[in-house]
């Protein structure tokens, strides 16, 4: 007999909320595409009838019509719509982060912790085959002492998306720091330089393009760069390097072309093309511990973690001083606490 499959609902149908519509409906095997939801009816309407199901514009509707919820809306929207669904009692996938300062993070894993639902949050890169087969090999590296995280955006995202990331470091760093809390360990100091080439992110005060520096607890050092416009490609990497071995995590390279004096490839041009099983399995991955009440391999901790490590840059980046961090293990997983927070 077949397994269940869980029925979700999904919020938000922009850049990426578009995708899990497609990967949710055609591709999950443990999934179901039940209704969809977006503020603006155009969106909702062309993603309802594209998979021919219900769609609305109410968030109450989306919730009586599925058994979880994926919120893919602005960042700025995810602390109220979790808790929404956490206390209508359904589970929730959030795109990362869970929202954009500390105090309405806490209050949303507070109200997931009330209302005993799964949470997971949208770290995709512990879902890519890639990441996820140095994970499995970690052991094979011996002791980690150099991490290096590469992030590099081909194109800018739209200057209204910008405004309401939250800033650099949360909104793209939490990517690299999160791999680096998974694959390497915990993290007890951040710096971070930052620039803003483009003016359209000077003007809102933010930045394009950074470098951060973590010592990890083990003694190891890592660096990460980010950059939201590399112009010839989706750039993401990963190198370990290891005591008894080095792992890297390269972007692909399809089909490579060698003509006189010269060998070239092809590049992915943003995330959806980079890891398109990642963004699959995470969703497949959420509807499995919804049906089978196992935990997710990414919470809200470490959602929370990241975060608090992100803020950690941001401060370093804006004082030009080193940040100590200190990771304080509780029951569930580990919380930093940022010196002069
Ligand atoms: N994991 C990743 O790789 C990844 C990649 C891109 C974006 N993200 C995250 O996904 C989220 C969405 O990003 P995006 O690029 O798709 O944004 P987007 O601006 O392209 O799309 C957002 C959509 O949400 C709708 N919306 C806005 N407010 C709403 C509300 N209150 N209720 C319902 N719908 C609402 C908008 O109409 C729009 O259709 C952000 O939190 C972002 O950080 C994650």
């Amino acid at each position: 007999m077949a397994a269940r499959t869980v029925a979700i609902g999904l919020a938000g149908l922009g850049r990426i909320g578009r995708m899990h519509a497609e990967n949710i409906a055609r591709r999950c095997r443990s999934a179901t595409l039940a209704a969809v939801y977006d503020l603006a009816p155009d969106a909702a309407r062309a993603t309802g009838e594209r998979y021919g199901v219900p769609w609305t514009t109410s968030y109450d509707e989306l919730l009586e019509r599925c058994d979880a919820v994926a919120v893919a809306t602005p960042t700025g929207t995810h602390a109220e719509l979790v808790t929404a669904a956490a206390r209508a009692g359904r589970p929730v996938f959030c795109e990362k982060p869970i929202a954009g300062d500390r105090a309405a993070t806490l209050g949303v894993l507070d109200a997931v912790v009330q209302a005993g639902v799964v949470l997971q949050v949208g770290f995709h890169r512990r879902f890519d085959p890639d990441w996820v087969s140095v994970a499995e090999r970690r052991a094979e590296l011996g002791e980690v002492t150099f991490f290096r995280g590469s992030l590099w955006d081909m194109t800018p995202p739209e200057p209204a998306f910008i405004a309401g990331s939250g800033g650099f470091f949360t909104d793209v760093a939490v990517h690299e720091l999160d791999v680096a809390r998974w694959l390497v360990g915990e993290i007890v100091e951040v710096s971070a330089h930052g620039v803003a080439h483009d003016p359209a992110f000077a003007a809102i005060g933010d930045i394009d393009t950074a470098v951060v520096v973590l010592k990890f607890a083990s003694g190891g050092l890592g660096v990460i760069d980010i950059g939201r416009g590399s112009r010839y490609g989706y750039e993401s990497s990963t190198e370990l390097v290891g005591t008894l071995a080095t792992a890297r995590v390269e972007t692909p390279r399809a089909v490579e072309w060698r003509t006189p004096g010269q060998a070239s490839h092809g590049l992915p041009r943003d995330f959806v093309e980079r890891y398109p099983a990642a963004y699959v399995e995470e969703l497949d991955a959420f509807a499995r511990c919804v049906r089978d009440g196992t935990p997710p391999r990414c919470t809200g901790l470490d959602a929370l973690a990241a975060f608090d490590l992100a803020v950690a840059a941001d401060r370093s980046w804006r004082t030009g001083r080193p940040v100590a961090v200190k990771p304080v293990p509780t029951g569930d997983g580990v919380i930093y606490d940022i010196e002069e927070r």
